[in-house]
């Protein structure tokens, strides 16, 4: 995904703070809003949150759950992950939640 953007307009909370409580471990909506408060308003940016919690890898079109089987799989580290996935190949931006997957195994 090129750029920011406004994800959750009542809170105020854009796709980089998305990103960053997930780096930091957040894979629910209600992680993100309790260390956010993206959601807590009127709801409707919801389904935008659930989509960008699915997604590890905008450039390679990589889904959190297949970044999970692949470490659940046995692809430790961030340069594995991207031989068996492709995330995290392109611009790199994604870098930091694969190391977080990788910690977490979720
Ligand atoms: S737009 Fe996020 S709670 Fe209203
Ligand atoms: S988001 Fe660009 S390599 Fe993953």
């Amino acid at each position: 995904m090129a750029g920011n953007k406004m994800i959750c307009v009542c809170k105020q909370v854009d796709y980089i703070t998305i990103r960053k409580a997930m780096i930091q471990g957040a894979r629910t909506v209600e992680e993100i809003k309790q260390m956010t408060g993206a959601g807590t308003g009127c709801g409707r940016c919801v389904g935008a949150i659930e989509e960008i919690l699915a997604s590890v890898c905008g450039c390679k079109k990589t889904s959190l759950a297949d970044v999970v089987d692949a470490v659940k799989n046995g692809a430790d580290t961030v340069e594995k992950v991207g031989e068996v996935t492709g995330a995290g190949t392109a611009c790199g931006r994604c870098k930091a939640l694969i190391e977080n997957v990788i910690e977490l195994k979720k």
